[in-house]
């Protein structure tokens, strides 16, 4: 049994997969191919949004948001602990500053109501760490829709707009999820997904998009993700990076994309079997009313997590922690002051999660199997 199974995923499209991957080597435009614009076009529509930025990875995705917003040193990034690196990475890789907002216990999501007063509390010069820079200027959240479930844009985006601030989305876990009627990655001023392999949509390699409905951002980070790019190649108009998705990647995420909506549909019936199956023996996800995930993980909280972590591997069954420590933990990011107690919600989740096996190709005898060996370890 495979955590997530690409290869049952590739035996179902590999035609399609080998002849688009033939298209372009017949092509030969390795480098912002037809392709590319292919798939932002399909990619826009599917999400509803006006623009859609082919990148070279979730990474770039927000690093490249925060850049069109000449994000630098002085200001104030807010965002969650609970979630990769990446996330707060590149706040501070252009020299802003991160900080933590703890999580809602339920969704694992940023608590807009502690993002309200800790914004407040910047505004009005008040630090979480003596460490901190004094006198940072509130300038963006950075919200993250957690293993595919979207954060709650409505508070998110109200508390911005009161403040002045701007809000990404990081929904490299969330794309093919939904908040109210919209799609993941159109929920914000600028969403940011990741192709990784192991997401719900992923490529052969590294890839991402940006999503905006902003014509002024759309085309500065076009401009951005080729080297700050003005009226051809050779004009550099601004400092950027090479940030561009591969003519390959985007010819894999193309054919795989022909089976998106019904993978999506299956990671729905998947989660229903392991809710149903768990939801008397562990903490199950909970999925508020109007929200849907993308199911990127599936992921149990239980006091017993330790004894099911090690009788799963007995069997062969595969499992993950995500996260076993959360970033304001981080060394790299140590230098924020930071210490444990900081974020309780996110340190008490991080104890006590994993996460079970979760992609559209499960097979009900395997999730029965899974749902088994944790029922007899928690009633025994
Ligand atoms: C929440 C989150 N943000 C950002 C990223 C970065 O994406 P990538 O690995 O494509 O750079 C990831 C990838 O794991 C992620 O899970």
């Amino acid at each position: 049994m495979e955590f997530i199974d690409l290869k049952k995923q590739y035996l179902s499209i590999e035609s399609s997969i080998q002849q688009k991957i033939n298209a372009v080597l017949e092509h030969g435009k390795f480098i912002m191919g037809p392709e590319i614009k292919e798939l932002e076009k399909k990619l826009a529509e599917f999400v509803g949004a006006t623009y859609c930025i082919s990148v070279s990875s979730g990474t770039d995705a927000l690093l490249l948001s925060l850049m069109a917003y000449d994000v630098g040193p002085g200001d104030a990034i807010f965002t969650t602990p609970f979630t990769f690196i990446s996330t707060a990475e590149v706040i501070s890789l252009l020299g802003a500053t991160p900080i933590f907002v703890d999580i809602e216990p339920e969704t694992f999501n940023i608590d807009p109501i502690q993002l309200r007063k800790i914004v407040n509390d910047y505004a009005n010069g008040r630090k979480q760490t003596s460490e901190i820079p004094d006198g940072l200027k509130p300038k963006g959240i950075i919200a993250v829709d957690l293993f595919g479930l979207p954060a709650d844009y409505d508070a998110i985006n109200e508390i911005a707009k009161e403040n002045g601030l701007f809000v990404i989305e990081d929904a490299a876990q969330s794309f093919g999820g939904m908040y109210k009627n919209k799609k993941a990655c159109n929920l914000a001023d600028i969403a940011a997904t990741s192709f990784f392999p192991a997401k719900p949509l992923g490529c052969y390699g590294d890839g991402g998009a940006i999503f905006t409905n902003d014509e002024t951002l759309a085309d500065k980070i076009k401009s951005l993700r080729i080297h700050g790019q003005g009226i051809n190649k050779y004009d550099n108009v601004r400092v950027g990076i090479n940030g561009r998705l591969d003519t390959l990647q985007a010819a894999i995420l193309l054919a795989k994309f022909e089976i998106f909506r019904d993978e999506i549909e299956k990671r729905q019936v998947v989660s229903h079997v392991y809710s149903e199956g768990l939801k008397d023996v562990v903490e199950i996800p909970y999925i508020p009313n109007e929200y849907k995930s993308a199911w990127a993980q599936y992921s149990i909280m239980s006091d017993n997590k330790d004894k099911i972590l090690s009788k799963l591997k007995g069997e062969n069954i595969p499992s993950a922690i995500y996260y076993i420590k959360p970033l304001h933990l981080q060394a790299a990011l140590s230098y924020l002051g930071y210490k444990e107690g900081c974020m309780p919600v996110s340190e008490q989740t991080s104890k006590r999660i994993l996460s079970l096996p979760m992609h559209p190709y499960l097979v009900r005898i395997e999730q029965e199997m899974i749902i088994d060996v944790i029922k007899k370890i928690v009633k025994s």
